[in-house]
This record gives C-alpha cells, structure tokens and sequence, in this order.
C-alpha cells in the first residue's frame, strides 16, 4: 500500500491517522466545503480519521454560550450532512474529551510566551482584541498595558497554538489537513513535539504534516470581490442558505464595467466569479463564460444566474440533508457520545503516557 504521497507505509494494516478541527463559530461556507470538508470526504476510506468540532478553541474569541452551543450542533449537522460517516470516521466535539484540557495544562509547560506572541494569528487577533489598527511593533507594550487599561488580550488567544498542537499529537496524528492560514501553527506544533522528545530524551511524538492531495491548499473566493470567502457579511455562501437567499447574493456579487478589449486579463471581482464556477460548474460551462468574456459578448447577468444554479446543486442536497438531520436530537447525541468515547480512548493512552513521561506518578 502507499499513500497520497507515495510513500510506502510502515505496516500495511495500519492507517495512517488524520486529525482535522473546525472552530464552532457560525454555519459552514463553501470556502469550508471545498477548502477543508471535500478533503475530509476523500480521506475517509484509506485513513483513520479523527475530525472534530474545536469548541474550545470557538471560546477564546467572542465567547457567548447560547450561540456556542448551537454552532456546535449546526456544524455536527453540517458535517454529517456533507457525507462525513461515523461509522468510518472518529467524529467529536472537543469538550467532551477532558483528555485534551489536562494535557493542554502539560504542554504548556513547554512552551514560551514569546514564541506564542510572535505567532500572526495571535497577533492580528490581540490588535482587534485592543481596538488598534495599524502594523506597528508596539503591540507587545499594548498587550501588557497598566492596571487602568480596560482592553485585555485573554490567555486563552496567546496559548491557542498549545490546544491545537494537542488536539493533534494527543492522536499522533501524521496528517492534518488544514488551510495555508494554519501552516504556522502546524509548523509551531513540530516545534513542541520536538522539543518534548528532546527535554524528556525519549522518541514519543513524530511530527505531523499537511495534506493536500498533492496540491497547492485551496482558496475559495468571496463574492465581495476582495479576498477569500470569510464570515463577512455579502462575502459568503452558506450550505445553509435558501435558494433564494443564495440567489440574491450570488446576483449581487461585485463585478465591473466589463472587458474594454478582446483578451484582458479579468479584474479580480470578475476572476473570483470564475474561480467559483470553476468549482462548481461543469468545464464547458466555465469555457463558455471565459470565451464570452474574451470576446466581449459577456453578460454578467447571465454568468452569475448560470453561476448560483451550479452552487445550488452542491448545496441543496447537502441543506435539505442538515435540516433533517438538524432536527434529529438523538442522533446528532448518539453520534457525539459514540465519537467521544473513541477520541477519549486514544486520548487517555496518550495522556497515561505524558504524565508517565514527565514524572507524574501515583504514590
Ligand atoms: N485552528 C484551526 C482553525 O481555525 C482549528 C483547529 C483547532 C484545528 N484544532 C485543530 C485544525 C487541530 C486542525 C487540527 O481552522
């Protein structure tokens, strides 16, 4: 057997592991669905996977406990919904395994303050959390303020990459498929597996790496004519939303004038429109809006109704699906209990031996 990358795997009975995480805030977009989920779905027969709602994580920003407890099961709907099989792969929610939290404290004691700090995501989420704006180098100074500034960094944003890299080595995980804005804290959890084997001189944690089926990671673009599909408002297309809901957005994507000669280059709005039709619409339908455009019979009007009919079949299928699945109650608790019970089974072995490891033993 090889796998993706064509590497022999040691022992041919045993899976290669996958672990996967999605922070519970909000309903799943599309830049989800073809960035992350679509992934997830390949991996399922020729991996053991192990994918989870980061509940924890969804906590260090903006923690509000009505809407955290329906995300979680909006996305665990999702999830299922898009074709994730319980059968076949560990699904759970974060919380459930209190594994991660005890090892999480562990790791921590490994870890640096500085090296968290320097980290980009903490950086860009400390200036929102402190309402500044620009780039400057006094961020550190801002972060630690004085007794009478009301704005606060919490701890938990600072020591997200510590959760994270349990989540993942508490699996050994050797893949961990996520998009190019996590590479730093794949990168960061090396570093902390690195440095537990070596402080401790033993060989425990390998080092876990990417995986995008050999290909560059994805990114899905918005309909705001600006960068990638995100939370923000007129930017994005949720798996939930009606027909015509997604309708109007998809009509009122930005575009432009229009080509002003035969053969240039697409502005960037326009180029997103077509790199989401390149997702979702069949290649001579892509063609025939890249020729038009090309010889300038383009009608923006029609490439989008074009457009939005496409998106609607990925994503009626899978809406009509998370309603119904949605509200199934049991379900979705059976699925979580089952999926917890395996998560906390690799996680107490591998916690057992943490604590083993750095000397906490029973007297
Ligand atoms: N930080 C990831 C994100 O924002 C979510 C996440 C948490 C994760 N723990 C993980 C992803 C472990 C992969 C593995 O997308």
């Amino acid at each position: 057997m090889t796998d993706q990358n064509n590497t022999p795997s040691q022992a041919d009975d045993k899976k290669k592991i996958v672990v996967s995480g999605i922070r519970s805030t909000g309903n799943l977009h599309l830049g989800n669905y073809y960035g992350a989920l679509s992934k997830f779905l390949r991996m399922q027969d020729d991996y053991d996977c192990r994918f989870f709602i980061a509940d924890l994580h969804a906590l260090t920003t903006n923690p509000d406990p009505k809407q955290l407890h329906e995300s979680v099961k909006n996305i665990l709907a999702e999830y299922l919904a898009a074709g994730l099989d319980p059968e076949k792969s560990t699904l759970y929610v974060q919380s459930d395994v209190p594994e991660i939290p005890e090892m999480y404290l562990l790791l921590n004691m490994h870890v640096g303050i500085g090296e968290l700090m320097r980290t980009a995501s903490f950086k860009d989420k400390a200036r929102k959390a402190l309402g500044l704006t620009g780039e400057g180098d006094e961020i550190e100074k801002e972060i630690i303020g004085n007794e009478k500034s009301q704005a606060r960094v919490n701890a938990g944003l600072l020591t997200y990459p510590t959760l994270m890299a349990v989540d993942i080595l508490i699996h050994h995980a050797d893949f961990v498929p996520v998009g190019k804005d996590q590479e730093q804290h794949l990168e960061l959890t090396r570093r902390f597996a690195r440095r537990f084997n070596s402080f401790y001189g033993v060989d425990y944690f390998g080092e876990p790496v990417n995986f995008n089926f050999g290909g560059e990671a994805l990114k899905v673009p918005g309909l705001d004519g600006s960068g990638k599909m995100g939370k923000s408002e007129g930017n994005c297309i949720y798996l939930i939303d009606d027909e015509k809901t997604l309708r109007k957005k998809v009509m009122r994507a930005v575009t432009d004038e229009g080509p002003k000669e035969p053969n240039q280059k697409p502005s960037q709005p326009v180029e997103n429109l077509f790199t989401l039709m390149e997702l979702v619409s069949e290649p001579e339908v892509v063609k025939h809006y890249r020729d038009a455009y090309a010889d300038m019979s383009i009608r923006y009007g029609d490439m989008k109704k074009q457009l939005a009919e496409d998106i609607l079949k990925v994503t009626l299928p899978i809406r009509e699906r998370i309603l119904d699945i949605r509200s199934n109650d049991e379900y979705l608790s059976k699925v979580v209990r089952q999926g917890a019970e395996r998560a906390r089974a690799f996680a107490a072995d591998t916690l057992k031996d943490v604590r083993e490891i750095m000397g906490i033993r029973k007297i």
